[in-house]
């Protein structure tokens, strides 16, 4: 089939609005009761951040269902509101005390520590009940909501990596420390966020086999390209701070293999990447283009 070119900047545009009508309808207003945190819970959701994992999620079933299907913004919301959770607490003093997140100053900056630890915690019990009431079959509510756990926990998910990443900080670290990070902190859930879009547009096991390998590499290279970004972006253009992964010697893909090896590891990645994605032709240009945008982009 003949290959149509995907404007792939409106693609995430309309992909971010969904998203952020979902998660308006989701969030409580900034003055129900207690204001301080959903302030704070809304400071740090819609404080400009790119949606690309929504929009992973919602090219990854149009990819299976050849349309977007009805309903999966709360998926996007859901998944965003783990991703903001997991920034607010890496941002923390304890965590890599920063004060500048998505162009603002970063939740505990604005709203103090204790209610920043709890805007994180209360992210994550509404994404998961943004999950449950998804308009999806039983069956692909719970296996998504057991998927994203996994991706979010302690064994090669989320948390996992940070704890990694910490642990790891003013040492020399190894390829395979770096990888194990990475794919745990950053890849995990850009993974999750690319299966779970297809289970929501009625995957089957092998289509999820397909999304599993494409979402690993492609969330691999997006923390590789996070580090380069970090060393070669001011933070002005990255809207946090720049320099930083050097001065608090963090464990990076960079530190390990340098800047432009860096880069070709990314971008080979999402080439790899890509091949799992052949049984679906020209249903993933769109996945595709917003998977080459995660290597191309420059915040
Ligand atoms: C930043 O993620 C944190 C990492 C996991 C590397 P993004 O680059 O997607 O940040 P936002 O959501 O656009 O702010
Ligand atoms: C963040 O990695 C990963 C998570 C938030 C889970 P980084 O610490 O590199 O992210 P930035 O650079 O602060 O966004
Ligand atoms: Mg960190
Ligand atoms: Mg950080
Ligand atoms: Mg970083």
């Amino acid at each position: 089939m003949k290959q149509m070119p995907v404007d792939v900047k409106s693609l995430i545009h309309e992909g971010a609005e969904l998203t952020d009508h979902a998660l308006e309808a989701l969030l409580p207003s900034a003055e129900t009761v207690p204001a301080s945190i959903h302030g704070a819970m809304r400071h740090s959701t819609f404080a400009g951040g790119k949606r690309l994992r929504p929009v992973l999620a919602m090219q990854a079933a149009v990819t299976i269902a050849g349309k977007l299907p009805r309903g999966i913004e709360q998926l996007g919301a859901a998944i965003e509101m783990l991703h903001t959770y997991s920034l607010i607490h890496d941002d923390l003093p304890a965590l890599d005390n920063d004060d500048l997140r998505r162009g603002k100053p970063t939740c505990h900056v604005a709203f103090g520590e204790a209610i920043a630890i709890l805007a994180g915690d209360a992210l994550q019990t509404r994404a998961y009940e943004a999950l449950a009431g998804l308009d999806a079959p039983p069956a692909a509510v719970v296996q998504i909501v057991g998927l994203v756990a996994q991706a979010t926990g302690t064994v090669e998910g989320m948390i996992g990596g940070q704890v990694l990443d910490l642990e790891s900080e003013h040492t020399r670290p190894t390829p395979q420390l770096v990888e194990a990070i990475h794919r745990a902190k950053t890849g995990a859930l850009i993974r999750v966020s690319v299966v779970a879009g297809g289970v929501y547009a009625g995957a089957s096991a092998a289509d999820v086999a397909c999304l599993d390998i494409f979402g690993r590499k492609a969330g691999l290279a997006f923390q590789i390209v996070d580090d380069v970004l970090d060393m070669t972006v001011d933070s002005a253009h990255l809207g946090k701070t720049a320099g930083k992964d050097l001065a608090t010697e963090k464990a990076t893909w960079p530190a390990v293999y340098g800047i432009e090896q860096s880069q070709r590891d990314a971008a080979e990645l999402i080439e790899e990447a890509f091949a799992a994605l052949a049984p679906y032709g020209s249903r993933a240009d769109g996945l595709k283009s917003v998977a080459r945008y995660l290597v191309e982009r420059k915040n």
